[in-house]
């Protein structure tokens, strides 16, 4: 039997992490693990919960409740995907809202927050033959992940792809208004002072500023292919 690996993506906000790793996911026949999707569910129990109000985050509070948030995937067998659940309900829509992107960074700032997200993580990753991405799956999360990719790409072609997948899926949004959110979050996300996003030493550096999805999938399973033909 061909053995299994760990893939770890991390990098940017929007710069096409899932659509890799989804499609990585789908040629290996792998688990494909969207963290981003955790912390997210998690910044909508703050908001369901009222611990954001007037734009202030009552970061004491979402802490003593953390362990109320019960957060899951399940396969959907219509959508043919996996699904966010938290406490039992499908939120899989709810997350992607400007209002949840607005506040997750600061929620995934919280160290007790990433400490309870990444033993989940690892957890599942257990079983091999994962795809995993988010920011600091490579460094912190799975650091003997056999792959390693970092992507990255410029903030307004990223700011622009989102704009599209907001405006698709009937959201009323401005560029202006993803693209501030975009290069906010990079801010936030990569000088946080718990697992701050950044590339592992050993990652192979995506930039899909220029690439088309079809180039970036190519030179990605170039690679995995090459680690997955090294004998274990
Ligand atoms: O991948 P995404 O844009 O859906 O992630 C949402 C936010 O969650 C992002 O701004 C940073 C945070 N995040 C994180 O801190 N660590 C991860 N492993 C994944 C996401």
């Amino acid at each position: 039997m061909r053995k299994k690996i760990n893939i770890a993506i991390d990098g940017y906000s929007s710069c096409g992490k899932s659509t890799l790793a989804k499609s990585i996911a789908k040629e290996l026949n792998y688990i494909y693990i969207d963290t981003g999707a955790m912390y997210r569910a998690m910044t909508l129990f703050a908001l369901k919960s009222h611990l954001i109000r007037n734009d202030e985050l009552n970061v004491d509070k979402l802490k003593a409740m953390i362990d109320s948030a019960y957060i899951t995937f399940k396969y959907n067998t219509d959508t043919k995907r996996s699904e966010t659940h938290l406490n039992g309900k499908n939120v899989e829509k709810e997350i992607r809202s400007m209002q949840v992107s607005k506040f997750v960074s600061p929620v995934a700032a919280i160290p007790e927050v990433r400490m309870k997200l990444v033993k989940l993580q690892q957890r599942m990753a257990e079983v091999r033959g994962v795809v995993m991405d988010g920011r600091d799956i490579g460094t912190v999360v799975l650091p003997d992940a056999e792959v390693k990719f970092f992507m990255t790409a410029d903030p307004e072609v990223r700011a622009q792809r989102r704009f599209n997948e907001l405006k698709n899926n009937g959201l009323e949004v401005t560029y202006e208004e993803v693209l501030e959110n975009v290069k906010q979050r990079d801010q936030i996300d990569s000088t946080r002072s718990t697992d701050p996003l950044r590339q592992a030493e050993d990652a192979v550096v995506v930039d899909n500023s220029n690439l088309t999805m079809d180039e970036q999938f190519v030179f990605a399973m170039n690679h995995v292919n090459k680690v997955l033909a090294v004998p274990s």
